[in-house]
């Protein structure tokens, strides 16, 4: 199957209230963890790309890896770009065969995250990419994007609903109180801001900062409106705990098959377990 806007799945996530995960991909071994575990659960699901990313695969290689992700998984597979930080760098995905792309204006002042949403929106709309926007600011750390946990603004619900309106995304990153990272305590979710605001758009609302958040919040969050979550650091965690194994265990070890493999498997139970608790599980 090619590469799918993320139009193809998240009307019915909000409708049958589940949600679909876009986790990270940052290298070939992300790449087949999340797609085996894609196909085992027969789940649709996004690959999040940060710019940080994207410097490190090349445009070519991430493209060509989604689809080959796409073609081996058989599930409906998004290639979305994650934290754009420009129109420009929006359009060179677009053009290098990414089918979905999130713009990052949320520490614009608001009528100019509005104005720059709309231009991407109009182009990537023509050209059947679906596009996310954020209102709010996440905290936390996300590759190239760094921001203090005291500088984290929750997002005003009258204005995410403007702003809907005004741009047309397909789905809307609000700031609600999770973060970047994994959580020192347990994070304090505003409910009540992703309440307000689903029941006023059409579209589903992102939860970014998936990692490491309880299940019991992940599911009431769902309930309300979240339709797309995202999740990285517990995969980087997971795959860099059972590399530092291997290594640690053995100091010959030299082929990079031996300790990425169980890097890679390691992946695939957390995107598996992930596809459950969001019941996207089926969903394909
Ligand atoms: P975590 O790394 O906290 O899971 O967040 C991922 C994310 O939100 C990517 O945009």
């Amino acid at each position: 199957m090619p590469l799918v806007s993320m139009n193809e799945f998240l009307p019915k996530a909000k409708e049958k209230r589940f949600a679909v995960g876009q986790f990270n991909m940052n290298n070939l071994e992300f790449a087949q963890a999340i797609a085996q575990a894609a196909k085992e659960e027969n789940s649709p699901f996004i690959f999040g790309i940060s710019e940080g990313a994207l410097r490190y695969m090349g445009m070519e290689y991430t493209v060509a890896m989604a689809e080959a992700a796409a073609k081996t998984s058989g599930v409906p597979v998004a290639l979305h770009l994650d934290h754009g930080s420009s129109f420009d760098v929006a359009m060179q995905c677009i053009r290098g065969g990414f089918s979905s792309v999130m713009f990052d204006g949320s520490h614009y002042p608001f009528e100019e995250n509005v104005r720059l949403t709309k231009e991407i929106v109009k182009v990537a709309h023509a050209m059947g990419v679906s596009v996310e926007g954020e209102l709010g600011t996440i905290g936390g750390v996300e590759d190239d994007l760094v921001v203090d946990e005291a500088a984290a603004t929750l997002a005003k619900p009258e204005e995410a609903i403007r702003y809907y309106e005004e741009t047309g995304v397909d789905c809307v990153a609000i700031a609600v109180g999770t973060a970047h990272g994994m959580y020192k305590g347990e994070p304090r979710i505003h409910f009540d801001i992703i309440e307000e605001v689903s029941k006023a758009i059409p579209v589903p609302i992102v939860l970014h900062g998936g990692s490491g958040v309880p299940d019991d919040m992940i599911q009431r969050s769902i309930e309300l409106g979240v339709g797309k979550i995202n999740v990285n650091t517990e995969n980087q965690v997971v795959c860099t705990a059972a590399v530092r194994e291997v290594l640690n265990n053995d100091d010959n070890v030299i082929d990079p098959r031996k300790y990425l493999g169980p890097g890679r498997e390691a992946m695939v139970e957390v995107v598996r377990s992930k596809m459950r608790l969001f019941g996207s599980n089926n969903q394909a």
